[in-house]
């Protein structure tokens, strides 16, 4: 099998099994793991912050931060496909006891001009308040899209004027980095937190990292405790975060490439048409059901995912070469004639 459906399919590496198995470890609630404690001073480095906390997925980090800066009853403003509002169980409400408005932005990326005009600050006693803005970068349902800095910066420099905290869901931050030929810390500044995640084109079995101040770090560790996300020695985890976090982001420009290579063979068939991919999504449309050329794939050995009633996505990652990105780029062209 050919497994396009997500960069979270990857395998640990062969050094990373290696640092999980000789590990140091020790009871993280109590503080003492010494490999997760050199992962946050690590993540914390890399992203020029006071402070980085472990957990064990993105959706618990990005949960953390959204209690982290919300009241009860305010609104939390995403874009329409933002992970938050289509993964996360409606998590908002259930653990924080927000809503989520949505606003559709261009191909993911959520501008100032998109948000400005749905912002509400409390100026009208009886209007739900905009309690924090949140960006994806890069945006996974809109084909793995980067937003600029540029545009960023004017997010968080308007919010911030408003007294709005901005949240960065950077599970892949690191493929816009690679994209933009930038580093995270120059990409993420201003934010007041940022989530990126250690499990995905990074290859670490699992973990994900939030990072702000001191004080909002010392905050999440308490709400990660009451999501059940106290680990003990978890280290173990850790060892390999840490080699996801050093060695990894240099690997996934091959990532894109490889996505480009797909993109620009499918071109090729009439009756696909692929997006052209910014970073190690690709996004294309078939003229029969997706689901049913999905199921297709399959039986050629191809894995995929049907994301809407004519889009397929597709994620490379390290476990697929260029190679078998050529070998399936034929399959789905074959398949489509
Ligand atoms: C943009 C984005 N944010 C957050 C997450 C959540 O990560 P996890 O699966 O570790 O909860 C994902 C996972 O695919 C994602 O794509």
């Amino acid at each position: 099998m050919i497994d396009l459906r997500s960069d979270t399919v990857t395998q640990p590496t062969d050094a990373m099994r290696h640092a999980m198995a000789n590990a140091p470890v020790g009871d993280d609630v109590y503080g003492e793991d010494p490999t997760i404690n050199e992962l946050e001073e690590t993540a914390a480095k890399v992203f020029g912050r006071e402070a980085a906390i472990f957990v064990p997925t993105g959706s618990m980090g990005n949960q953390i931060a959204l209690k982290l800066h919300t009241q009860p009853g305010q609104e939390v403003l995403c874009e329409a496909r933002s992970h938050v509002m289509d993964w996360e169980m409606g998590m908002a409400a259930m653990f924080s006891g927000c809503a989520l408005r949505t606003v559709a932005g261009d191909r993911g990326v959520l501008r100032w001009e998109h948000i400005a005009p749905m912002l509400s600050t409390g100026g009208l006693y009886y209007k739900p308040a905009t309690g924090l803005v949140w960006l994806e970068n890069t945006h996974n349902m809109a084909g793995g899209t980067v937003t600029s800095p540029t545009d960023m910066a004017e997010v968080i420099t308007n919010a911030h004027a408003a007294r709005i905290p901005v949240h960065l869901d950077g599970a892949r931050i690191f493929n816009a980095a690679t994209a933009l030929g930038t580093d995270v810390a120059t990409l993420t500044k201003g934010f007041d937190t940022v989530n990126f995640c250690l499990s995905k084109g990074l290859c670490a079995p699992v973990g994900s990292m939030l990072v702000g101040t001191r004080d909002a770090v010392r905050k999440a560790r308490s709400i990660r405790k009451a999501l059940g996300g106290g680990m003990r020695q978890a280290g173990i985890l850790a060892a390999a975060g840490l080699i996801a976090l050093t060695d990894m982001p240099a690997r996934l420009q091959q990532d894109h490439d490889n996505a480009s290579l797909l993109g620009q063979l499918l071109g090729k068939s009439p009756n696909i048409k692929p997006d052209i991919p910014q970073t190690n999504i690709l996004f294309f449309t078939v003229q029969t059901d997706a689901p049913t050329f999905v199921a297709r794939m399959k039986e050629h050995g191809i894995l995929s995912s049907a994301i809407g009633i004519h889009s397929i996505r597709l994620v490379t990652h390290r476990d697929v070469s260029a190679d078998q990105c050529e070998h399936a780029a034929n399959v789905i062209s074959n398949l489509s004639a």
